[in-house]
């Protein structure tokens, strides 16, 4: 497995595009920048010309043929060919063959809900702040939000779908190879819109049914006497009443589902590295660590309950 990943190793890059998506997207703006730089370098030679040539050469400049030309007939067609492609390159984007699998993300302030949807359209798997997708087929993603408007956007795998409140919208993209993928809210919803990141995790085929069949299953159970306390604690200082622990009393739907939280690669929506310490800091301190959140902090808690109680979390692969 990769280190914690930094945003300037490609995994969050929409010039190092992943997948046929982000390819378009990628190409369409090169095809842009070099386009445009040719156009500006033109418009500089010609304001050259105008300014420094004899007078006898610049009343071509200002006379009809050249405003028609470079005026009315080179945009027409530079543009209209740009849309074209445009339009023919999004075109083969666009599939009406069942998706391998649809997953529902709905934009929480400052989280993602994820839903991996059955062919019914209802939830099989509940998670957040993480998607697993299979590489190599193209994934619908159904896009919601529950407040304010947010942005869905993995750069290294797609362009970005704004996120609606009372709209739904969709599109398809595949990452055509396994990798570590980061995502960003891309539309400002508030004082933590920076930190609403996610991770996209592409797999083998074969890997990613074999953690879908685990993640089915409920909660692991408490291993040891440190994870058991942790648990009691979990359940005796109310986190149930936000959060779920499938194969427990906790069933509070308000926060992330903590069912499988210990397999995930972070913590806070994409801020922290997951582990027992920054799983212990979050509980303790999470108003500290990120204003505003719905997540309570902690602070009564002392630090070998914070330490039991992460310990029960960490274990839940
Ligand atoms: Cu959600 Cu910005």
């Amino acid at each position: 497995m990769l280190s914690w990943p930094n945003v300037l190793d490609g995994i969050q890059s929409a010039l190092a595009p992943r997948g046929p998506h982000a390819d378009y997207v990628a190409t369409l703006s090169w095809i842009m920048f070099r386009a445009g730089a040719l156009i500006f370098f033109l418009v500089v030679v010609l304001a050259a010309l105008a300014t420094f040539y004899p007078h006898r050469t610049r009343p071509w400049l200002g006379g009809r043929s050249a405003i028609v030309i470079g005026g009315i007939a080179f945009p027409v067609v530079t543009l209209t060919a740009l849309l074209v492609y445009g339009l023919v390159g999004a075109r083969a984007l666009v599939t009406f063959d069942p998706p391998a699998l649809r997953i529902e993300v709905i934009g929480e302030s400052w989280w993602w809900r994820v839903h991996y949807l059955n062919a019914s359209g209802s939830a099989d798997l509940v998670a957040a702040n993480e998607i697993r997708i299979p590489v190599g087929v193209p994934v619908e993603f159904v896009l919601k939000s529950a407040d304010v408007i947010h942005s869905f956007w993995v750069p290294s795998l797609a362009g970005k779908l704004d996120m609606i409140p009372g709209h739904v919208n969709s599109y398809r993209f595949a990452a055509e190879r396994a990798g570590i993928y980061r995502g960003q809210c891309a539309e400002f919803c508030g004082a933590q819109h920076a930190k609403m990141a996610f991770f996209v995790v592409a797999m083998a085929r074969q890997e990613f049914d074999a953690w879908y069949g685990e993640q089915a299953r409920p909660a692991a159970e408490p291993a040891v006497a440190l994870q058991q306390q942790g648990r009691a604690l979990f359940l005796s200082n109310g986190c149930g009443a936000c959060h779920t622990v499938r194969g427990t009393p906790a069933d509070g739907i308000i926060g992330p589902d903590l069912t499988h939280v210990g397999g995930r690669r972070s913590i806070g929506a994409g801020i922290f590295p997951n582990n027992v310490g920054t799983l212990a800091g979050w509980i303790s301190s999470a108003q500290h660590l990120k204003p505003g959140n719905l997540m309570p902090s902690f602070g009564n808690l002392r630090g070998d309950e914070l330490r039991a109680i992460a310990a029960y979390l960490e274990s839940l692969k």
